[in-house]
């Protein structure tokens, strides 16, 4: 069974399909790439399936045998599926070890008053929930800067952290839009490596929109792609690849996805 599966999911803003009747099952375990240029709807379908957006009538989403449809944000997040943003959202005043315990804190089992009453099972609980996410840290190698301030990471690192943080929540599905955004190519297949072992420590399954086709190619299973909010096509990368509607949909026009073009090129 599909670990997430929309059936003719569909948005519009005025008289915009920014997605429109979009069938696609995520499998468990994988990593599943969602591509397409500029526009073409990737962050939106995030957005309806973490419950950002309501979509339009007709759409169904389920999630690990839930109907997350009308659900809010909050909700689905309850349910395992966490996501990292386009434009990070980290505290920058606040140390690195602390934003990736706010990613863990929802899941923590004391309530507020016990937690105000520093009740020795809050402390025994704290103290290895402080122990469990710098391991966190210690395995996306940011552990040294566990006390020092999130806003004084360089780029890359941001990144790590904001996927440190999504993790801490320890989801079952983890989205993750343009994780390697601002990056140079080498970083972002860098970036992609610890992705990948992310996902077999925690046993994961991830989607992800990411610009740099050969990194899509090389680190995902299956491949979805996005044309105009619609699904054009679908399949294992060498099939994408190779595919008419997704050569046109990049090469057919003008676009400043210069990456995208040079990767289907092959250069
Ligand atoms: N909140 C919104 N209000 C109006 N239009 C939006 C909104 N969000 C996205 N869009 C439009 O929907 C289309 C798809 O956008 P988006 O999902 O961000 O594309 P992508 O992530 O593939 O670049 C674009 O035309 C965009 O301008
Ligand atoms: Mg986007």
């Amino acid at each position: 069974m599909a670990l997430l599966e929309t059936r003719g999911l569909s948005k519009s803003f005025g008289g915009l399909k920014a997605v429109s009747g979009v069938d696609l099952k995520v499998q468990p375990g994988t990593v599943h790439g969602l591509i397409g240029p500029n526009g073409s709807g990737k962050s939106t379908f995030f957005n309806l399936v973490t419950g950002v957006y309501q979509p339009d009538p007709g759409s169904h989403i389920e999630f690990d045998g839930h109907d997350i449809t009308n659900l809010q944000a909050h909700g689905i997040a309850a349910l395992g599926m966490a996501r990292t943003f386009q434009l990070l959202r980290l505290f920058s005043e606040m140390t690195v070890l602390e934003n990736v315990m706010v990613g863990n804190h929802c899941k923590t089992s004391y309530g507020i008053v016990e937690s105000l009453l520093g009740t020795s099972r809050v402390r025994q609980a704290d103290q290895k929930m402080k122990e469990e996410m710098l391991d966190l840290l210690e395995f996306i190698g940011l552990a040294n800067f566990a006390d020092i301030p999130a806003g004084e990471l360089s780029g890359g690192q941001r990144r790590l952290l904001a996927l440190g943080r999504a993790i801490a929540m320890k989801p079952k599905l983890l989205l993750l839009d343009e994780p390697g955004a601002g990056l140079s190519p080498v970083n972002v297949d860098k970036l992609m490596e610890t992705i990948l072992s992310l996902k077999e420590r925690y046993k994961l399954t991830v989607v992800v929109v990411e610009h740099i086709l050969k990194v899509v190619m090389s680190t995902c299973e299956t491949i979805s792609v996005l044309d105009h909010g619609q699904k054009i096509a679908e399949g294992p990368p060498e099939m994408i690849k190779n595919d008419h509607a997704v050569i046109e949909a990049y090469l057919g026009r003008e676009l400043p996805d210069e990456e995208i073009r040079n990767a289907i090129r092959g250069q």
